[in-house]
């Protein structure tokens, strides 16, 4: 072999070798490629399998939380439910009773009935003064209603100065006859039982015997106690034929447990009536109340005394003469006068307010009452009356 040969032949077997390093080369690229898209084509899987395992999780997490809400809608109306029937149930017996101000007293159902009735006397806010004028009225109560029942003692002997077991006061209404009972069940330190007729009506048809048997022998357990009877015409009124049986059966057991209470004059129990109209009150009834107090209209210094007791905490002008209001008021009871007081402690307010809309310049703080606020008071009073009146004459509100 020839020297070119060679050289030809090592030419080829060089182009051979350097060929096939390409192919290697190829090769090599091509299976790292195939590998990429390998682990490429594993991630996207992987990627889809995630998406898929958190649409899963979210989808477990709507149904988990919708379970916990409903779970927690079921729990509220559970507590709803056992709320309002908590509080349809009558509070905890102790509860009542120390809201009457008596905490050791045990009680029945129906007496427990009768408890919405009683109030305690330390959450009674009127006194005896709070009442203007009825000096004499005032001071006849204080000695046979609460001077007994404060001192028992004094009381205790004899038949002489038993005390009254029924006790009336009567007048045209707004004279002030609820507020002077309210005053003696809080001066005297006595439960209140505020016997409504309401209460006793909604129970008369199955056991309103029980319910005014339990009225009584509440208040024995309460004592010292007084029975109030507000507007006791309405309850205890004459008896006629056309009456319902359950409410001339009740009028009975009323009065034979009230006999039952002047039999037993230990008892510091007392009935109290109110009335507007004594004239309808049954004569058994009548006999009943030993005593009566006649509770009128008030006369002129009376209704000096009433307006300033009325105005006692407000802020008013010292120099009001309430006599002069007084004469003008003729013929006002307690309620009326309330009323144009009322009225009357308007003005200094409005006059903060029309203030300020003008853009004047006003502290906020509002003046005292003064005398010409009453007299404009009474005198719209006096026109709003007199308008009603006509209108009424006229017919649209008869
Ligand atoms: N003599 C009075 N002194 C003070 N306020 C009175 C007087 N009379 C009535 N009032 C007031 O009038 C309102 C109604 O009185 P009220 O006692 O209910 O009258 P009655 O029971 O006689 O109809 C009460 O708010 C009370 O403050
Ligand atoms: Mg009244």
């Amino acid at each position: 072999m020839s020297l070119k040969e060679i050289s030809t032949l090592v030419q080829v077997l060089e182009l051979v070798m350097s060929m096939s390093y390409v192919f290697l080369v190829i090769y090599l690229l091509r299976a790292v490629k195939a590998a990429a898209a390998a682990i490429a084509a594993q991630q996207n899987k992987e990627a889809a399998l995630a998406e898929e395992q958190h649409k899963e999780n979210q989808k477990l997490a709507t149904l988990i939380a919708a379970k916990q809400i409903k779970e927690a809608q079921k729990l509220a109306a559970a507590i709803a439910e056992q709320q309002s029937k908590e509080a349809q149930e009558p509070a905890p017996k102790k509860a009542i009773a120390m809201h009457w101000g008596r905490p050791a007293v045990e009680t029945n159902a129906f007496e427990d009935a009768i408890g919405s009735n009683v109030v305690d006397p330390t959450r009674i806010d009127v006194t005896l003064d709070s009442v203007g004028g009825l000096d004499s009225v005032k001071k006849s109560l204080h000695e046979l209603l609460i001077l007994p029942l404060q001192r028992p003692q004094l009381f205790a002997d004899g038949k002489l100065l038993r005390q009254p077991k029924g006790v009336l006061l009567h007048g045209p209404p707004g004279t002030g006859k609820t507020t002077l009972a309210k005053a003696i069940a809080k001066e005297s330190g006595a439960v209140f039982i505020n016997v409504k007729m309401s209460t006793l009506k909604s129970k008369w048809f199955g056991d309103a015997d029980k319910y005014v048997n339990a009225v009584f022998s509440l208040a024995y357990k309460l004592q010292p106690a007084i029975i109030f009877i507000d507007e006791v015409d309405g309850f205890l009124g004459k008896r006629n034929s056309s009456e319902f049986e359950a409410l001339k059966s009740m009028k009975t057991e009323f009065m034979a447990l009230w006999d039952g209470l002047t039999t037993d004059q230990k008892a510091l129990v007392v009935v109290l009536g109110a009335t507007n109209r004594p004239d309808d009150l049954d004569e058994a009834i009548l006999r009943r109340f030993s005593r009566t107090f006649e509770v009128g209209v008030p006369g002129r210094s009376e209704r000096a005394k009433i307006l300033k007791v009325i105005l006692k905490d407000e802020k008013v002008e010292e120099d009001i003469n309430y006599d002069h209001i007084a004469g003008l008021c003729e013929g006002y009871t307690g309620s009326k006068l309330l009323d144009l007081c009322k009225q009357a402690a308007y003005f200094p307010v409005k006059e903060v307010l029309c203030d300020e809309e003008n853009g004047r310049v006003s502290d906020g703080e509002k003046r005292a009452l003064k005398q010409s606020d009453l007299e404009n008071a009474l005198s719209e009073l006096r026109a709003h009356s007199d308008q009603h009146r006509s209108i009424a004459y006229n017919g649209m509100y008869v």
